[in-house]
């Protein structure tokens, strides 16, 4: 039968190899080093910024970026429930409190007009507003920035993006990463390129760059002996990592064009099964397609989503359930919602589907061959 299909493994090869030893024979074997240097410049040009830092994931990204915004105890950030735990867990990480609303029924970011209502209510009852708001491109689907940052410019709320599903997806021809004050990358070993484990700061402003730079080295001084005036973390990206992550960027454009054949010949094959919905862009959006994702409606189609997984998983094919909202984790139980329901029946009725950019033709057929099945 071949290989076990993987809902998202790394798509590396020889060019990787090659930066990778060549990092490792420069001796730069360090959290510093010629690699990471050039891989923050092509990383920023990529993402359309001034500035990247390169860290050891996503996950710091997002904390360093909460923390060098001040955010802390006794603030509220507003987070879309239907997103990865590691945008709510950032949060906490600086003592704040997420709040959780819910996201959009086309492609299921977070939803403007909940974030307009909300922050209207706060400032008509004089409650505190939020010190942030992130964003999530949920699987390669940039939320709709323009009108965020209309919403929350209008209470000077910052805004941070959480691009880690979506380098390489765009909105209104701007890329992801681009949007907000600061964005959040992931180069985790599922990501669209990936250095194992990974991540990166981007912004365009040079002054947060710097101090979110030194805030991930230890907040060390830049003098001769170690000298700290503030408390650092222990998040930079090693350059061995960073010159994989070279290799993987040169082939970004390659993979984002595989995933998006991969969800158009989904689309061709199973849209028009009965009771299977496909997520849509907004007309404004290019995305990347990280995952793709569909629903079922089990009073509709032949199967609900854990026998579609089942199945999928009996021909040795992976495939998951789409995130379980936050405001449904045992974790976040008590944090305040608004709404929540789109996201909670994304959860209930949604399969993420392989959708790897070294998936061959002949895979993604086994895959379609087993969903046909059982939803025919
Ligand atoms: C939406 C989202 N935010 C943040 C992260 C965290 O990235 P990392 O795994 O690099 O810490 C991920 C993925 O892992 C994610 O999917």
């Amino acid at each position: 039968m071949g290989r076990r299909i993987l809902l998202s493994p790394p798509d590396v090869g020889p060019r990787e190899r090659d930066r990778l030893l060549a990092a490792f024979d420069s001796g730069w074997i360090a959290p510093v080093g010629p690699d990471l240097d050039a891989f923050e410049v092509e990383l920023a040009a990529a993402t359309g910024r001034g500035h990247a830092v390169a860290l050891s994931s996503g996950t710091a990204a997002l904390h360093l970026a909460l923390h060098v915004l001040g955010v802390g105890p006794g603030d509220d950030v507003l987070v879309p429930t239907l997103t990865f735990a590691a945008t709510a867990n950032a949060v906490t990480y600086v003592g704040a409190r997420p709040v959780f609303l819910d996201v959009e029924v086309d492609d299921w970011t977070l939803d403007p007009e909940l974030v307009a209502d909300h922050l209207a209510a706060r400032a008509r009852d004089g409650e505190r507003l939020p010190a942030a708001i992130i964003p999530v491109d949920l699987y390669g689907h940039c939320a709709d920035y323009s009108r965020l940052a209309e919403i929350a410019g209008r209470y000077d709320v910052p805004v941070i993006s959480d691009a880690a599903e979506a380098l390489g997806a765009s909105r209104g021809g701007q890329p992801a990463g681009s949007f907000g004050v600061m964005a959040a990358c992931s180069f985790n070993g599922n990501k669209t390129i990936t250095t194992s484990g990974g991540g990166a700061l981007v912004t365009d402003d040079g002054e947060l760059a710097a101090h979110v730079r030194k805030l991930a080295t230890q907040a060390r001084e830049p003098v001769l002996h170690y000298e700290h005036r503030e408390v650092g973390f222990n998040y930079r990206l090693s350059n061995l990592l960073a010159a994989l992550g070279r290799g993987q960027l040169e082939g970004l454009d390659a993979k984002v064009a595989r995933r998006r054949e991969l969800n158009a010949a989904y689309r061709a094959a199973l849209a028009d099964l009965p009771g299977v919905t496909f997520p849509t862009a907004a007309p404004d959006s290019d995305p990347s397609w990280w995952l793709t994702c569909l629903t079922v409606d089990p009073e509709v189609a032949g199967a609900d989503r854990d026998e579609l997984i089942a199945a999928l998983d009996a021909a040795d094919i992976e495939a998951r359930p789409v995130w379980k909202p936050m405001h449904l984790q045992p974790v976040f139980s008590g944090l305040p919602t608004v709404g929540g329901e789109v996201a909670a029946a994304a959860f209930a009725h949604g399969v993420c589907l392989p959708s790897g950019s070294s998936l061959t033709a002949a895979e993604q057929e086994r895959v379609v061959t087993v969903l046909s099945y059982e939803l025919g």
